[in-house]
C-alpha cells in the first residue's frame, strides 16, 4: 500500500528519498512521486516530479532533470480514490504547500465541496489534495507549518499518515499520524521520516514511533513532537534489530522463494528460548490461568493461521476458541464472554481493520489482548497487553509465506500455554514440544519437492479455476493454498472442506478442473480417500499431496506427490510448504509480477 519517505538534512536528500521508496516497493503502488526543496533559499522554489509506474521511472526523471535539494517528501501510490495516473500521484500541492499520504480521508468531499466554494481548483480526483488545500489556507492566513497541520488535523475524518512541506518555510518538515503508521529516523544533523523503518535503514537504525494523534516539527536539528491534544510528549529513539539487508533477493529470482528457503531457519527464530533442550518455556507468555475463551482476529493468511489454530486450542487445551476475520468482527456485536483471551495476529501489525477490531473489543471490555506478530514496534504490538513475536525477519513479497508457518509454530506454544489448566498439562505440553522440535528439519525435507512441484506447475499454467480440499485442521491450508494461487498466479482457486464436496462445488467437477488435496495420514484420511473417489467418478484431474504412508497412490486422473511423514501435530506446517512451491511455480510460468501481484499492497493500512 501507500509508503511515505521524507528527509531533512545538510546534503542533497533524492536519493536518500528514491532508496527509500525502492525499499517500499514491495508494499505494492502504482505511481511515484517525489518534492524536494533548497534548504538555503527561503522561500525555495518547489520542485515535484511523479511519474505513473515504477520507481525507477520517476528516478530516471529525476537524474535527468537533476532534480535535487536537501528537504524532501517522497511517496509510492497505491489507488483508493483515483485512478492510477500522474495527476492522482504525490506530492499534491496546492501553493506553496506539497503534502504525500497514507490513509483514506473519509469525508473528503464535503471538504473539497467548502474548498471549492471558496475558489479552490483541485487537480487530482484524490482525497489527498483537500489536504494541501486545507494546509494552504491556512498559511496564506498567517499560521506556521506545524499550527497549519495542528488546525487541519482536526478537520479530517480517517486514516492518515501525512507529511507537509512548505516552500516558504523550507528548513522543516510536519508530520501527522491518525490510523497510518509513521517512523521518524534520527541521524546526525539530519532527520527522516517514513511509514516504516525499513525504508530507512541505509541512513539510520535510531528510530521512534509516533503515537496515534500524533503531530510533529522535524527539523535537521529537532525533532518535536505533541500528542492529540497538542501538548508536547517525548516518544523516544531506539535502535532497530531490523536487518539491515532485509531488501536483498540474494541468490534467489524472486523475495517469495528466498521466503519460502527461509521458513526452516525462521521458525528456528520463532522457537529460540521457547523451545529449550526439547521443553517449552512459556514464560513469556504471562498468566494464562484465567482465560476461559479464545477470540481470534486477523485478516487473511493471518486470519487462516487463526483458523488452523482454533483445531488445535479446542482438542489440545481444551479452551472455547472462535475466529473472526477483523473486517466483520468491527462491524458487529459481537458477544464477548468474560475471560476472553483477544488474540491478533498480523504479519505487519498495520493491518487496518485487525487494529480496528483490537481497539473495538477493548471497547466492548475485552482487558486481555496477545498480539502474534512479526514486527516489534507495530501499532497492533504497542497497543496490545501481550506480544508473541514470530521473528520470522522482514518479509517482502506480498504473498505471505513465512510469516504464516512461523505464526502457526508461534499458535502451537499459545496452544500449550493454554493447556496449562489441564489434569494433564504436562503430557499435552511435551507433545506439542516434541512436535515441534522436528519442524525445522521436516521443513528442510519437505522443501526437497521443489523440483517434483515445479514440474507439476505446468498443468496449472493453462488452467481458469483450481479448487483446493482439506479436512479438520488441512481444511484451513487449503484455503491457504487457494488464496496463495489466486494471488500471485491470477487463477481463481477456492477452497473446501472436503465433506462439503457433495453439497454444491461437486457440480463443477470436470476434466478443466484441477483439485489439489492435502492428505496427511490422519484420522480423516479414509473419510478423504471416499470424497477423493467421488471426484475421480466425475472425471476431474486430481493433484494429492499425500503422506507416505497414507497408502494413496497415483492412478488415472490422479497424482499423487508423497510429503514426508510427519507428527500430526504439526501437519498443518508441513503442507502448506507444497502449497506455496506451486502457487509459486505457476505465477512464473504464467509470468506474473509474483512479488507484487496486481492490485495488492503488502501492508493493507487502509480500510
Ligand atoms: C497473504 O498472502 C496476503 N498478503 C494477505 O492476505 C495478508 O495476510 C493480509 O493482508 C493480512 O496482513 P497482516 O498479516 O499483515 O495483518
Amino acid at each position: 500500500m501507500c509508503g511515505i519517505v521524507g528527509a531533512v538534512a545538510q546534503r542533497d536528500v533524492i536519493e536518500i528519498l528514491l532508496e527509500g521508496l525502492r525499499r517500499l516497493e514491495y508494499r505494492g503502488y502504482d505511481s511515484a512521486g517525489v518534492a524536494v526543496l533548497d534548504a538555503a533559499h527561503q522561500p525555495a522554489p518547489l520542485q515535484r516530479l511523479r511519474r505513473l509506474g515504477k520507481v525507477q521511472a520517476l528516478s530516471d526523471a529525476a537524474a535527468e532533470q537533476g532534480l535535487a535539494g536537501g528537504t524532501g517528501i517522497a511517496h509510492t501510490r497505491w489507488a483508493t480514490h483515483g485512478e492510477p495516473s500522474e495527476a492522482n500521484a504525490h506530492p499534491h500541492v496546492s501553493g506553496d504547500i506539497a503534502v504525500v499520504h497514507n490513509g483514506i480521508i473519509e469525508n473528503h468531499e464535503g471538504l473539497r465541496r467548502e474548498l471549492q466554494a471558496e475558489g479552490f481548483v483541485f487537480q487530482s480526483q484524490t482525497d489527498t489534495e483537500v489536504i494541501a488545500h486545507l494546509i494552504a489556507r491556512e498559511t496564506a492566513a498567517g499560521q506556521p507549518l506545524l499550527a497549519a497541520v495542528k488546525a487541519v488535523r482536526k478537520r479530517l475524518e480517517g486514516a492518515y499518515g501525512m507529511v507537509a512541506v512548505n516552500s516558504q518555510t523550507p528548513d522543516r518538515i510536519v508530520v501527522a499520524r491518525s490510523g497510518s503508521p509513521l517512523v521518524i529516523g534520527y541521524g546526525i544533523g539530519e532527520h527522516f521520516v517514513a511509514s516504516d523503518q525499513l525504508a530507512l535503514l541505509p541512513v539510520t537504525r535510531r528510530f521512534a514511533f509516533l503515537e496515534e494523534g500524533d503531530v510533529a516539527e522535524i527539523t535537521r536539528q529537532s525533532v518535536e513532537v505533541f500528542d492529540l491534544n497538542d501538548q508536547p510528549v517525548v516518544r523516544e529513539a531506539r535502535e532497530s534489530s531490523v536487518e539491515h539487508d532485509a531488501g536483498d533477493k540474494g541468490e534467489y529470482r524472486h523475495y517469495m522463494l528466498k521466503e519460502i528457503y527461509e521458513q526452516p531457519q525462521a521458525i528456528t527464530n520463532t522457537l529460540e528460548g521457547r523451545l529449550l533442550n526439547g521443553q517449552l518455556n512459556l514464560e513469556a507468555l504471562g498468566d494464562l490461568s484465567d482465560v476461559d475463551s479464545v477470540q481470534i482476529i486477523a485478516c487473511g493468511t493471518s486470519y487462516h493461521a487463526g483458523v488452523t489454530a482454533r483445531y488445535w486450542i479446542e482438542s489440545l487445551a481444551g479452551v472455547a476458541c472462535n475466529v473472526e476475520i477483523a473486517s466483520e468482527f468491527r462491524y458487529r456485536q459481537p458477544v464477548i464472554r468474560p475471560n476472553t483471551l483477544l488474540v491478533t495476529i498480523s504479519q505487519s501489525g498495520e493491518t487496518a481493520d485487525t487494529l480496528a477490531a483490537l481497539r473495538q473489543a477493548r471497547a466492548q471490555g475485552i482487558t486481555k489482548t496477545l498480539a502474534i506478530c512479526n514486527v516489534p514496534g507495530s501499532s497492533l504490538v504497542r497497543e496490545s497487553d501481550m506480544t508473541l513475536l514470530t521473528r520470522a525477519g522482514a518479509e517482502i513479497g506480498v504473498a505471505s509465506t513465512k510469516a504464516f508457518t512461523t505464526q502457526l509454530a508461534a499458535l502451537l506454544l499459545l496452544t500449550a500455554g493454554l493447556a496449562e489448566r489441564r489434569a494433564d498439562a504436562a503430557a499435552v505440553q511435551q507433545k506439542i514440544a516434541n512436535a515441534l522440535a522436528t519442524l525445522p528439519g521436516l521443513i528442510q525435507q519437505t522443501l526437497g519437492m521443489n523440483e517434483a512441484i515445479e514440474k507439476l506447475a505446468e498443468r496449472f499454467a493453462e488452467k481458469h479455476n483450481a479448487l483446493f480440499l482439506g479436512r479438520g485442521d488441512q481444511y484451513p491450508i487449503a484455503m491457504e493454498g487457494a488464496l496463495k494461487l489466486k494471488e500471485i498466479s491470477y487463477i481463481h482457486a477456492e477452497a473446501y472442506a472436503a465433506g462439503e464436496l457433495k453439497h454444491g462445488p461437486l457440480a463443477l467437477i470436470d476434466a478443466e478442473m484441477p483439485i489439489v488435496v492435502v492428505a496427511p495420514h490422519n484420522d480423516l484420511v479414509e473419510k478423504l480417500k471416499s470424497n477423493i473417489e467421488e471426484v475421480r467418478a466425475r472425471g476431474g484431474e486430481l493433484y494429492v499431496f499425500a503422506g507416505e504412508s497414507a497408502e494413496i497412490s497415483s492412478a488415472d486422473n490422479m497424482v499423487v506427490v508423497p510429503v514426508p511423514n510427519c507428527d500430526d501435530l504439526i501437519a498443518p506446517i508441513v503442507y502448506t510448504l507444497p502449497l506455496q512451491l506451486l502457487s509459486y511455480h505457476v505465477a512464473v510460468i504464467k509470468g506474473t509480477d509474483v512479488d507484487q501481484p496486481r492490485n495488492l499492497a503488502k501492508s493493507v493500512t487502509v480500510e
